[in-house]
């Protein structure tokens, strides 16, 4: 039987003694943040103390039972006491450790308390040197007490391949001699599809489980449960067939190959830095699967929570998680903990489908055989099922694991860059942009529009490059980070995400490519004023459409494809819009058709070049058109103004119809800007009060007349809340690139709540 323990706790910012004795502290729920940040502007001084938890845990019986009390995540270094006594420490803040307390406990009360050291000066990773993220302090994962009475299975490790039997190697505990196991493999629907019985004459037992089950894919992830029942004890396992391959010549799932599209991920959030529940941690694998259409996330720099990697299973998101660490080695003693790490990550995640590789180096360290055979050694004796790789930046490093990851932030089109592991190896792009091209969602059209291309030039170089695995752009979201990285503010503006999860242009490369939900974005600016000296560049548009129909001012200029892109191996590369005056020269000014297509090339090349840097042959081209067609050089003004330039003219509204199999799925006006409104939107309005509070994120967007996020609207938003609910955060904010966000929590009661955003009202339900 598991019992959550997330109620109940008594939160003491300063770790005394006398916290097992009756001092009171503030009632907090797990998970929880042992400091609420600010949005930006703060150091980690802010969560750097030591503090305690503690909290009465009640046992009705006690008698001939095992009581294991696990905490999935607390960061950094834990002390747990159980009635005054120290029953485990656990020096890793991102792998769960689960303490036998049955010797600890007595029947009624228990005082549970627990020392919680946040400080980033412990001797453990990711700590010894700078780190480009915070690493924020508190128990911000579940507790939970499972109660055993006699033999009960410990541990499962499903292997599983398509067409194979499934093995599952069972650990059991209280074991006397010998007993009856029964294993049950259940589909999603709850279906018993193989069930049967075995006598454990042993503790450590190999069961094969001949089975026929459907693989576990990206597109059609199929998951099963495996039951085994020893006594009176059940343990549940979820898994998946699948065969997971990375070769020198790409990565191979079921024998298909596949190119991984993926995104890092930080697991952090405004103002409650790790400390976000269930919901929110699987909302983020929905955003990266369904609206950001990526097929693989890398959980940088450490093991994330259950919950997210669930969700990964769940919709078929693979998977690299990696050991704590950010480029620095330490002692011998932090070393262990490295090698440690190891064990527990491997461990508690090793039945997730959805994780397809380990990452056993230290995130860009140097190279160090002695630590990197052992990392190496202890992932794959405890997982013969997995590759291992370890994330380098430097070129043709010492390779101990299977696979080359590395991270690749010059690459410059399209060639293979396999040279770089110096070795015939697998290789796997694990980082790139980042910091190259820091882009705040609050930035001019231009400076986006860079952001969006060098994402299309890095993909676009990676399915050009056969052998290559894939890549992981960084990052999926801005987050907050060390004096030592950022803009100033302490926030890596890296994402393609802000901070709460609000699109820039460049999520757009990822969503374009995907076949999921209609997509469409026009990246650029009707205002010609948000081009440096009024040149406007190249224009293009993001869709995961076939076509798109052009029409400026009303007046249909051209149909598009992905053909019309620089890009010509990535899927739905961004298309470049070059003409938006059509035919409109020849019918509304009469020009003939030689003149048309050379007065367009010159206004092309006027908004690529700017008048005054304008390459002589197009000047020449101009006096030629202007000698032929009998126009003044004011006469070519007004024109460029009126069908491309626009600058101080009346704007022209451009309108882009997307068509997929020849219907139309979407469509989009770019215009000047007239009025606004908010654009409300919240991940859930059915929260949940169950093993711990809920919480549903809110976004808000500010968009014009035609629907666009209006990115210089920084007004100021007021939140209020009423009913069971609670705001997380600053109750008033400025918007930032017309977009910012919220959370609400629930509160220990069920009914309504509302949230007012300004005078926009969402509702509630919690149940
Ligand atoms: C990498 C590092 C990441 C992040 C990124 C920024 O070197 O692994 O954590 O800092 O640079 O581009």
């Amino acid at each position: 039987m598991r019992t959550y323990l997330n109620d109940g706790w008594q939160f003491f910012e300063n770790w005394s003694d006398d916290i097992f004795g009756g001092d009171v502290g503030q009632n907090v729920r797990i998970p929880h943040a042992n400091v609420t940040t600010p949005f930006n502007n703060f150091d980690e001084s802010v969560y750097q103390f030591v503090s305690g938890y503690k909290r009465v845990l009640h046992l009705d019986d006690v008698d001939g039972r095992t009581f294991l009390l696990t905490f999935d995540g607390v960061a950094h270094y834990a002390e747990v006491y159980v009635n005054g006594k120290c029953v485990a420490t656990h020096a890793s803040g991102y792998t769960a450790f689960t303490v036998d307390v049955t010797d600890a406990v007595r029947q009624g009360d228990n005082q549970i308390v627990v020392k919680v050291d946040s400080r980033e000066t412990l001797n453990q990773p990711p700590f010894g040197y700078v780190i480009d993220y915070l690493t924020y302090g508190g128990i911000y994962r579940d507790v939970y007490l499972d109660e055993r009475k006699g033999v009960y299975v410990k541990d499962v490790f499903v292997k599983s391949v398509p067409d194979s039997p499934v093995i599952a190697d069972v650990i059991l505990a209280d074991f006397c001699g010998e007993c009856q196991l029964l294993a049950k493999i259940s589909d999603a629907a709850g279906e018993t599809v193989f069930s049967c019985c075995y006598t454990a004459n042993t503790d450590k037992l190999t069961l094969s489980l001949p089975c026929n089950l459907k693989t576990w894919d990206i597109t059609d992830p199929n998951l099963y449960t495996l039951t085994i029942t020893a006594g009176n004890e059940e343990y549940a396992v979820t898994f998946g067939a699948r065969k997971a391959e990375f070769t020198k010549d790409g990565f191979y799932l079921n024998g298909k190959k596949i190119k991984i599209v993926g995104l890092n991920r930080h697991q952090s959030y405004p103002y409650v830095g790790y400390a976000m529940p269930e919901s929110m941690q699987r909302l983020d694998a929905q955003i990266l699967k369904n609206k950001l259409g990526v097929n693989a996330v890398r959980t940088s720099h450490y093991p994330q929570s259950q919950y997210f990697i669930d969700e990964c299973d769940r919709l078929g998101l693979l998977v690299f998680t990696e050991i704590p660490g950010w480029q620095h080695i330490g002692d011998d003693d932090w070393q262990k903990q490295a090698v440690q790490n190891v064990d527990e990550m491997v461990r508690q995640y090793r039945n997730h489908p959805s994780i397809v590789l380990w990452g056993v180096r230290i995130n860009e360290s140097q190279d160090n055989d002695a630590l990197y055979a052992e990392t190496n050694r202890v992932a794959r004796e405890l997982d013969g099922t997995r590759q291992t790789g370890g994330v380098r930046y430097i070129r043709n490093s010492h390779l101990l694991e299977d696979v080359y990851t590395y991270n690749d932030f010059n690459r410059d089109g399209a060639s293979d860059r396999r040279d770089i592991c110096g070795k015939n190896a697998p290789y796997l792009v694990t980082e790139y942009n980042g910091h190259m091209y820091p882009t705040k969602a609050f930035d001019d059209a231009p400076h986006r529009l860079q952001h969006v291309l060098r994402y299309a030039n890095m993909l676009d170089g990676v399915f050009a490059a056969e052998n290559t695995s894939g890549c992981f752009g960084w990052c999926m979201f801005d987050y907050n980070t060390h004096k030592d990285f950022g803009s100033g503010d302490r926030i890596c503006y890296h994402g393609v995400l802000d901070m709460f999860r609000n699109p820039k242009w460049a999520a757009g490369v990822f969503s374009s490519m995907s076949d999921g939900e209609p997509y469409l974005e026009v990246c650029f600016s009707a205002d010609i004023g948000d081009y440096p000296e009024g040149v406007v560049g190249d224009r293009y548009i993001l869709t995961n459409a076939d076509e798109v129909k052009v029409y400026r001012g009303g007046q249909f200029v051209k149909t598009y494809t992905h053909a019309d892109s620089p890009y010509k191996n990535m899927p739905n590369p961004p298309i470049l819009i070059d003409d938006l005056i059509g035919d409109r020269l020849i019918t509304e000014e009469g020009f003939s058709r030689k003149n048309s297509d050379k007065a367009k090339c010159c206004f092309a090349a006027v908004r690529k070049y700017g008048l005054n840097f304008l390459p002589l042959k197009y000047k020449l081209a101009i006096a030629q058109v202007m000698a032929s067609e009998k126009l003044s050089m004011d006469r070519v003004i007004e024109l460029y103004g009126k069908y491309d330039g626009n600058w101080g003219g009346k704007a022209n509204d451009l309108t882009v119809e997307a068509y997929k199999n020849g219907k139309p799925i979407a469509s989009k006006t770019v215009g000047s800007f007239y009025r606004y409104s908010l654009d409300v939107t919240p991940s859930h309005t059915r929260l949940h009060e169950n093993t711990s509070y809920d919480v549903a994120a809110v976004s808000i967007i500010a968009r014009d007349q035609n629907g666009s996020v209006c990115p210089y609207i920084n007004k100021a938003v007021t939140f209020r809340t009423e009913g069971v609910i609670e705001l997380v955060g600053d109750n008033v904010v400025a918007l930032q690139g017309g977009m910012f966000g919220t959370y609400v929590k629930t509160t220990g009661r069920t009914g309504k709540g509302t949230l007012y955003v300004d005078d926009v009202k969402v509702e509630f339900e919690v149940v």
